[in-house]
């Protein structure tokens, strides 16, 4: 395996990019391979099944642009597919669960933390589990959220209808006195700003995304695999389906222009299994 070799980042859609930006700010020499599969998105309602089935087209399509190591930029994915994903790959693969715990764990001063997610993340119990074998004492408040990923691919994210869902959604966590919030899906911290207001300042919203690059730094690190080279890394993105507004909506996620985006066709991925 080559240094230079990309970083492979997968998600249902649009929301990874959100993860590759904490990456990319962390280890800007790092090249990046992204797969967003736009044209099946959203992930959170389908069956533990499917989403591995997907997951597993996915990381095979990574692997064949050379990824030294596959990032799960997805919650959902993280959470159903993460033991498949490590038992078909030879390579280091890194979920969000496990990062996003502990950095709540970390923050919360009270020992009740929320999680708001998709269906199958909350329903699968992921961040329960997780933050309970790391503390057994924690309380966990979890909640599904689902209208929020149509929303943030939308790019709702100072709308009125945006903010009337998140109380709908939120308002229960309120109650119940959490200090610290997990945005359980890389789709959420596109509509951070509306989450803080609902939530209110006390509550310390945490974001997979930074300490999952942490992560990949030092798997990096230990393993000998960090790009030493001294130029900006390149970025390709790939994508199921270029919905009209994506690349709009993606330079908004990443805070970055995106000009290198390619669609694959879905038998290319689903041909290959
Ligand atoms: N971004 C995804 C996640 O982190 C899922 C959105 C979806 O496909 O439902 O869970």
């Amino acid at each position: 395996m080559n240094k230079s070799n990309p970083i492979g980042f997968f998600d249902s859609g649009i929301g990874g990019l959100t993860v590759v930006k904490a990456v990319t700010k962390l280890l800007p020499n790092e090249n990046i391979v992204y797969f967003g599969d736009t044209a099946r998105v959203p992930y959170g309602g389908k069956s533990n099944n499917t989403v591995i089935e997907y997951a597993l087209q996915a990381a095979n399509f990574l692997l064949r642009k050379n990824i030294k190591l596959l990032v799960v930029a997805c919650n959902t994915v993280s959470s159903v597919a993460l033991k498949e994903l490590k038992r078909f790959l030879t390579i280091p693969v890194i979920g969000m669960i496990e990062p996003g715990s502990k950095m709540a764990l970390s923050e919360s001063k009270n020992g009740i933390v929320g999680v708001i997610g998709t269906v199958s993340t909350i329903n699968n119990k992921a961040y329960s589990k997780e933050l309970k074998r790391l503390n057994p004492k924690v309380k966990v408040i979890e909640k599904a959220c689902p209208l929020f990923v149509p929303l943030a691919e939308e790019g709702w994210l100072n709308h009125k209808a945006t903010e009337l869902i998140a109380k709908e959604y939120l308002t229960e966590l309120k109650e119940k006195e959490i200090d610290s919030l997990i945005l359980g899906c890389t789709h959420y911290p596109i509509l951070h700003d509306v989450i803080q207001k609902v939530m209110g300042k006390s509550v310390k919203l945490v974001d997979s995304g930074t300490p999952a690059a942490k992560l990949v730094e030092e798997y990096l690190n230990g393993r000998g695999l960090r790009n030493d080279s001294n130029k900006i890394g390149y970025k390709e993105f790939y994508v199921s389906d270029i919905p009209a507004k994506f690349k709009e909506i993606a330079n908004r996620f990443l805070g970055s222009k995106i000009n290198n985006i390619h669609k694959v066709e879905l038998e290319e991925l689903t041909n290959e299994l």
